[in-house]
């Protein structure tokens, strides 16, 4: 995560470290986002190595092709899935990439900006998309899906335990006329929960977690993030490192299993035995960095 073009990514120092670009001739960024990690490995990197990127984001791409103009021909961005990153690296005509790094979520950019939808505290139309060109809008799950898939949905995404009364407001609601706006349904959900449940949550809005869940299932998240990891050993090189930051425990779980499994089945080297986050310095600085978890593996042959 990242707070805005010129500003520092989550745990850079670390990333760079981990992921060695002095050996690399090329990397491979799942998560391109405003470009700042990829900027310090660029930077780090011998003359000759290349940087792949890939976003869903079309703004942040641009915002990264700037970011990046320096390194001239050495980038290649894609607007693409990164669940696509091996058709992607096809595309340009690369193999394995000495460097893998997924930094997941949506940026700070998407965040502050409250068209995107991705906002409770500022008001704006209920999307979320990542991709704005196609596919789902949170407005539409939330005045489509039945009360159950809701509070299903809320429950196994945002790790909400008052799933049920937010799912049994949002239907009362939306028999009036459909919500459409962010912080209508921030309202709601807020007024859903016991007053001391609310109050207990401090310094976290009452809503941010059913927000959070309705932007896993909008953008398919953990689909795509298990896709992605089941295909890093054709994306890895031998020797090669990933790095996999993440920012909640259904994203951390998954890199966690994942990268146990490949090391049980002798595909790989846990570099982290145990996940890095970023020091309190760090937080101060970044407070939207304080929950992130990083993992870094190494394939061996
Ligand atoms: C936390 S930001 C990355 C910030 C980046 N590391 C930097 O230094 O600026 C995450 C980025 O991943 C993108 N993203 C999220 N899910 C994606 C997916 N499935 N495929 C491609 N990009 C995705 C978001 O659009 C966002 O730009």
């Amino acid at each position: 995560m990242e707070g805005g073009a010129g500003h520092e990514p989550v745990l850079r120092d670390v990333v760079v470290e981990l992921l060695r670009p002095g050996r690399c001739g090329l990397m491979l960024d799942c998560t391109i986002g405003l470009g700042g990690h990829a900027e310090a490995l660029l930077s780090a990197a011998p003359e000759d190595a290349r940087l792949v990127g890939i976003d869903l984001d079309e703004g942040n791409l641009r915002a990264a092709r700037d970011r990046l103009s320096r390194f001239s021909s050495r980038v290649r961005l894609f607007s693409a899935c990164f669940d696509q990153a091996d058709t992607v690296l096809a595309e340009a005509s690369e193999g394995e990439a000495d460097a893998v790094l997924a930094d997941l979520g949506v940026c700070s950019m998407q965040i502050d900006d409250p068209q995107r939808g991705f906002s409770y505290t500022a008001d704006g139309p209920l999307d979320m998309r990542m991709d704005p060109s196609g596919g789902t809008t949170a407005a539409q799950l939330v005045n489509r899906l039945d009360e159950k898939s809701l509070a299903d949905l809320i429950y196994q995404y945002g790790d909400e335990r008052y799933s049920r009364r937010i799912a049994r407001a949002i239907v009362a609601e939306r028999r009036n006329r459909p919500i459409e706006r962010t912080m209508r349904l921030a309202d709601i959900v807020a007024g859903a929960l016991p007053r001391p449940a609310a109050a207990a949550r401090r310094g976290i809005h009452p809503a941010a977690r059913t927000f959070q869940a309705l932007r896993i299932a909008v953008n398919d998240e953990m689909r795509s993030l298990e896709r992605l990891l089941d295909k890093l050993p054709v994306l890895l090189a031998v020797g090669g490192r990933a790095v996999f930051i993440s920012f909640h425990s259904l994203e951390d779980r998954r890199v966690k299993n994942a990268f146990a499994s490949l090391a049980q089945g002798g595909k790989a080297e846990l570099v982290t035995k145990k996940p890095l986050s970023p020091d309190p310095e760090e937080v101060e600085k970044n407070p939207r960095g304080r929950s992130a978890k990083l993992r870094c593996i190494e394939r061996i042959a």
